[in-house]
């Protein structure tokens, strides 16, 4: 069921299919909840998946908060209350989804019951991406958002994805393609701002998943495993096949590797 949920501002479109546990899933940049269609799929036999569009993206509306990842898990925490009122959830996040989990749990420590963190980062930005990152919102508040859907995949995908899997890649470019641009600026403005989140790690005692495509250049398997070795509850898993997306690029192996760790 595709639904309009008030966080107070905004209204933010949310997917939300399945019963049992809820399960919050936060999509990556610049895409919006389409990514998890998959996971809508198959981990609704066994919990109430729940897949928002962030503020300013696909239906969701921009609203009037300054964006921030902060910001973005206070959303998500109105959100939750709005579905389950004071249950705690399991939430995953995927990359920016990630830092928008961690932020989550740095507020709203008694919100996450587990969590699910995928392909992301616990470091900020150092001084020359967070510039890159300037420099990019610039040219897309300028140009749109052409040429982040030209370039963009062959970053993101496994060169199989790329060669083999056409679905997926016509999937990415047509979430990318219909990304507002002054929204992409912003939010590329706002992981440039973004606080690190190493500190979290030592204090996360949820049970949690890290979980990393075997191929991800932005998030690389052993910047995540040290994720993974620094939270005393985590378990690591590779997926094997995957750029920074598997949850698109190797659903099977993916819903599979997320089901065990949530009915573990
Ligand atoms: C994402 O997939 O959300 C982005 O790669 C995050 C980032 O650019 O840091």
């Amino acid at each position: 069921m595709l639904t309009r949920i008030s966080i107070g501002d905004a209204e933010l479109s949310t997917q939300v299919r399945g019963e049992g546990d809820p399960l919050l899933l936060i999509h990556g940049f610049p895409l919006n909840h389409a990514m998890w269609e998959a996971q809508l799929e198959s981990l609704s036999r066994t919990c109430r998946v729940i897949a928002p569009d962030l503020r300013g993206w696909g239906d969701s509306d921009r609203g009037s908060e300054e964006i921030s990842m902060a910001q973005a898990a206070r959303d998500l925490d109105r959100l939750a209350a709005a579905l389950v009122g004071d249950q705690p959830i399991q939430v995953g996040g995927l990359s920016m989804g990630g830092y928008v989990a961690f932020e989550m749990v740095r507020q709203f420590p008694q919100r996450v019951s587990r969590l699910i963190l995928a392909d992301t980062r616990a470091i900020a930005d150092d001084a020359s991406t967070a510039r890159a990152r300037r420099i990019t919102a610039a040219s897309i508040r300028e140009k749109g958002v052409v040429s982040l859907a030209a370039d963009m995949p062959a970053k993101l995908l496994h060169p199989f994805t790329m060669e083999s899997k056409p679905e997926v890649l016509r999937s990415l470019r047509r979430m990318i393609e219909m990304a507002n641009p002054e929204i992409v600026a912003e939010y590329l403005e706002a992981m440039a701002r973004r606080r690190s989140s190493e500190d979290l790690l030592g204090q996360i005692s949820v049970p949690t998943l890290v979980v990393c495509g075997s191929h991800d250049v932005i998030s690389t398997p052993t910047e995540m495993r040290q994720i993974a070795s620094r939270i005393a509850t985590a378990s690591f898993e590779l997926i094997e096949g995957a750029g920074h997306l598997p949850p698109m690029e190797q659903p099977g192996p993916f819903n599979q590797i997320v089901n065990a760790f949530l009915t573990g």
